[in-house]
């Protein structure tokens, strides 16, 4: 029989709750606690997910030998503090992303990951969904050409306001929302960015940041992208997502944006400019697949699989969003250094 993994959720909140929900009825999974600051939630979550305990304090949890693996589903600027906890007592952890909210503390957290022989997994989930797996699959198989454009759009209106402006206290939606999006166009692209510049503004007036942005990139292979993100209750919903090559574009339309057919999942569109013809691709996957995130790690951890995302491609996506934050505030465009996150991480102003 499987092996069974004591684990313990931190943060009861949002995304919290689509990682419990997913796993907590799985065979090869024991949750052994549940934690967060707020002491009512904590203690639904144990009684809704079945947790053996729940507290307010995460410690006490991580001395425990039945936890194995530890979720980390709180905030941002918490994410390196919680880690180095984790790896102290020897923990596996599945980590929310972005993996900080200052560049330092990144950098520190890139550092951790490479020095443990703990298996730390980044939670870039966009990379464990069918949908975007087919994408990449079709790009890099060929069936545009030369992808050459890379178009994204991932707007919220925000009904849950305070969520997301606790959220932006740490990040824009162009850094949080945003690792995951310059994670996929460097995986699609197979390329690094090299150039980034954007615009950005403030939707709403009792916030502290600007809560909607775009930014531009250029990849070391000629491609180039935008990425517009903005979290605001005066913004509507918007999701868009196209690739387009010399031969052609693909869309990506998820399921819940079909006016009709939902029930067909989510929606791929192949054109062919070689044929004038066009293929559609009907994919039953799930948005946020939980479970096959922590699957993920797990074989991490059991045969010894590589993360995915890797920690290199995980600290590049967050150090570009990180740049485009500080082009915006600057008014310019960086070209960052052929990426060599060892050595290199500056930026040259142009
Ligand atoms: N992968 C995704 O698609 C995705 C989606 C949403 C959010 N996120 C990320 O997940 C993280 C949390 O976002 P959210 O939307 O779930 O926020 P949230 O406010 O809904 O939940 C966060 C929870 O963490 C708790 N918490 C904070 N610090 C804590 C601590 N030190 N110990 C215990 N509990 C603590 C809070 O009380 C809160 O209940 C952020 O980093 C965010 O960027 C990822």
């Amino acid at each position: 029989m499987d092996k069974c993994y004591g684990v313990v959720l931190i943060g009861c909140g949002h995304i919290g709750e689509q990682h419990i929900e997913d796993i907590y009825y799985r065979d090869n999974v024991d949750i052994v606690g549940v934690v967060d600051v707020n002491e009512e939630l904590a203690r639904t979550f144990a009684r809704k997910y079945n947790a053996k305990a729940y507290g307010t304090d995460y410690l006490p949890f991580l001395r425990m030998k039945e936890t194995d693996i530890v979720i980390i589903a709180t905030y941002a600027d918490s994410h390196l503090g919680i880690l180095q906890d984790c790896l102290r007592y020897k923990k596996h952890v599945l980590c929310e992303k972005p993996i900080a909210s200052s560049l330092a503390a990144g950098k520190r957290f890139y550092s951790l990951v490479k020095g443990t022989q703990q298996k730390v997994l980044v939670a870039h989930i966009l990379r464990h969904n069918k949908s975007y797996q087919k994408v990449a699959e079709l790009i890099q198989s060929g069936a545009i050409g030369r992808l050459r454009l890379i178009r994204m759009v991932q707007n919220h209106h925000a009904i849950n306001w305070q969520r997301y402006k606790r959220l932006m206290a740490d990040c824009p939606p162009i850094v949080d929302c945003g690792v995951h999006y310059i994670d996929v166009m460097q995986w699609f692209s197979g390329s690094r960015v090299v150039e980034v510049s954007g615009i950005s503004c403030r939707l709403d007036s009792d916030v502290d940041v600007d809560n909607y942005g775009v930014i531009n990139v250029r990849f070391a292979n000629g491609c180039i992208g935008y990425y517009e993100a903005g979290w605001s209750r005066n913004l509507g919903s918007c999701n868009v997502k196209e690739f387009i090559g010399d031969r052609g574009r693909i869309s990506l339309t998820l399921r819940e944006n079909r006016p009709a057919n939902r029930e067909e999942g989510d929606l791929i569109t192949l054109y062919s400019s070689d044929t004038g013809e066009y293929k559609t691709i009907n994919i039953q996957s799930k948005y946020n697949d939980m479970y096959a995130q922590l699957s993920a790690l797990i074989d991490m951890i059991e045969s010894n699989a590589p993360a995915n995302p890797d920690i290199d491609d995980v600290y590049s996506a967050f150090y570009t969003a990180m740049v485009a934050k500080e082009a915006i505030e600057n008014k310019c465009c960086y070209r960052i250094q052929p990426f060599d996150v060892r050595t290199a991480v500056g930026h040259l102003s142009i």
